[in-house]
């Protein structure tokens, strides 16, 4: 990164209004990618402290963001046709997952989408809290996904709760025919996921995420068992790694605003730039990449 650009993207608090830097990272969001595929185009945005955790050990505080980092996640709202979330963000936090006021319903119109965003909620075995906040506000359609471990009495009870409930997987959620799914059924070209850390967790492993959204605050929390952007087993080998590049930052006033992009796992020698981690060995014809074929560029 050269001096100047570096400098451009820590400018003064004072030079860029929030609504610009909102607007412009909506722009190159929606310039990210032409709708050509089957599966929705998947957004990731988080609010984490500067240590990374996205709410304390006691998950009792999980909003520390700003004003402006709630009226981002409004505005990223208003360019999905969907947003999803886990039970356990769902059971703890009072959301409803709807696109905010008239102001961004109108922008959601302008951009040729629905009014009010579908929602989706993920439970692998049904255990999400039927009192829950999401359930209370009936804007648009709840859609639920779930596993086979989810019993019939579970299922009957998301059923009078949700406008659909679709099984996808045994024990975890298979998120590639869900995802397939939704894009299918229920005309979701953009998916905004927003958390918690084990739903984020295996999206991340499935390759589906196309672009990370980071609202980094200046808090520190601690805490070995706070949850983080991404929980889950983890990747273990580097290669296992999803692989961000990042796109933009933005400074307003004391938090950055990060956007990464998406880098496919492996990329085909000489393709490479300076600085980034990339395959420079090809590994043998059927064999998997390791550890080992990775090396930083220097
Ligand atoms: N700072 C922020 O921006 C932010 C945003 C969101 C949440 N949070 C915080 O994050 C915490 C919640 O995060 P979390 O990681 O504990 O929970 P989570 O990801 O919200 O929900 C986890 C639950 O979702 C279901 N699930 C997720 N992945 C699944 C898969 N692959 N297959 C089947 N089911 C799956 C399971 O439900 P079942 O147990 O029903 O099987 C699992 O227990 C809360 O403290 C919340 O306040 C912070």
């Amino acid at each position: 990164m050269s001096l100047k650009s570096k400098v451009s993207s820590l400018k003064s608090p004072m030079s860029e209004t929030t609504a610009q830097v909102t607007q412009r990272t909506v722009r190159t969001t929606l310039d990210a990618r032409p709708r050509t595929s089957d599966f929705p185009f998947v957004l990731v945005n988080m609010a984490m402290t500067a240590d990374g955790k996205i709410a304390t050990a006691n998950r009792q505080v999980a909003s520390f963001g700003s004003e402006r980092d709630h009226e981002h996640l409004l505005e990223l709202r208003a360019t999905a046709d969907a947003v999803m979330s886990g039970a356990r963000t769902v059971d703890t936090m009072k959301v409803n997952l709807g696109p905010g006021g008239a102001k961004f319903r109108r922008r959601r119109r302008q951009r040729g989408l629905a009014e009010y965003n579908v929602r989706v909620l993920v439970s692998g075995n049904g255990s999400i809290n039927p009192e829950a906040e999401v359930f209370k506000h009936r804007f648009s359609p709840i859609i639920i996904l779930t596993t086979q471990q989810t019993a019939a009495a579970k299922l009957n009870q998301l059923r009078a709760l949700a406008d659909e409930v679709r099984v996808c997987g045994k024990t975890k959620i298979n998120f590639r025919s869900a995802l397939r799914w939704l894009h299918a059924q229920w005309g979701v070209d953009r998916l905004l996921c927003e958390g918690g850390g084990e739903l984020n967790a295996a999206l991340f492993q499935a390759g589906l995420v196309d672009e990370l959204h980071l609202t980094v605050c200046p808090k520190v929390f601690g805490g070995r068992t706070a949850p983080t952007i991404a929980d889950g087993s983890g990747a273990l080998p580097l290669a296992a790694a999803a692989r961000f590049k990042l796109k933009s930052t933005r400074r307003v006033a004391d938090e950055m605003y990060l956007v990464y992009e998406k880098m496919s796992r492996v990329r085909s020698p000489g393709a490479h730039r300076k600085g980034e981690f990339i395959a420079i060995t090809n590994p043998a014809p059927g064999a998997k990449w390791t550890d080992r074929s990775l090396t930083k560029f220097k």
